[in-house]
């Protein structure tokens, strides 16, 4: 069994990054790999139907298709942008949904267990973006765990530790979901 972590930012100093590896340290504390898929590794232009009637699928889409359809279960890192999820998390997500070959349109992600977080400076701890994200993914999956792991006042470097008592409880609640329906089929 395999996780792969998306993170809808790429910035060197992210919050997301941060979180997604604590989440990621206790999934294999539990026994389970890790597959970090890094969008930086997978640049994709902005989706726009006309470039892929001419031109197909982008290169680095074949490679990220690949990785999640591979893995049993998914860790999405979603920050927020003015209320809702980041340009490219939405731009991959609207690529990997397209149909491709024999794969109908939301293949990908069609019954895959995900499990949703989000970090922020602010009061809010992204959970705007978590409800818009859980949403989106609503449509392909019905398995998106119902716990979200949700930091708010977040400041660079997250570990483990610093991390208040109730979001280390949401973790292990959240890792328990994800494993949980990453062991049952559907
Ligand atoms: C365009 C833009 C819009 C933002 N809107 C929100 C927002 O609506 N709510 C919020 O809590 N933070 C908002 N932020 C702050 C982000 O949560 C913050 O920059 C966060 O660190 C981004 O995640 P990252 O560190 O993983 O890149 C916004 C930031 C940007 C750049």
């Amino acid at each position: 069994m395999a996780i792969q972590i998306i993170s809808g930012s790429i910035r060197r100093k992210s919050l997301h990054q941060a979180l997604a590896t604590v989440v990621a340290e206790a999934v294999a504390q539990r026994g389970t790999p890790i597959i970090p898929c890094p969008l930086a590794a997978h640049p994709l232009p902005l989706y726009n139907q006309e470039l892929e009637e001419q031109e197909g699928m982008p290169e680095g889409l074949h490679t990220l298709r690949t990785k999640i359809i591979l893995a049993e279960g998914l860790i999405m890192a979603s920050p927020e942008y003015n209320g809702s999820v980041t340009p490219l998390l939405k731009n991959t997500i609207d690529w990997l949904s397209r149909p491709f070959g024999d794969s109908p349109y939301g293949a990908v992600f069609r019954h895959k267990p995900i499990l949703c977080l989000a970090a922020s400076p602010g009061p809010g701890g992204g959970k705007k973006s978590l409800s818009h994200l859980q949403e989106i993914l609503s449509i392909f999956s019905p398995r998106i765990c119902p716990t979200t792991i949700s930091l708010p006042q977040a400041e660079w470097p997250c570990t483990g530790e610093t991390l208040p008592e109730e979001v280390q409880k949401t973790i292990e609640q959240g890792v328990t979901e994800l494993l949980q329906r990453c062991s049952t089929t559907e």
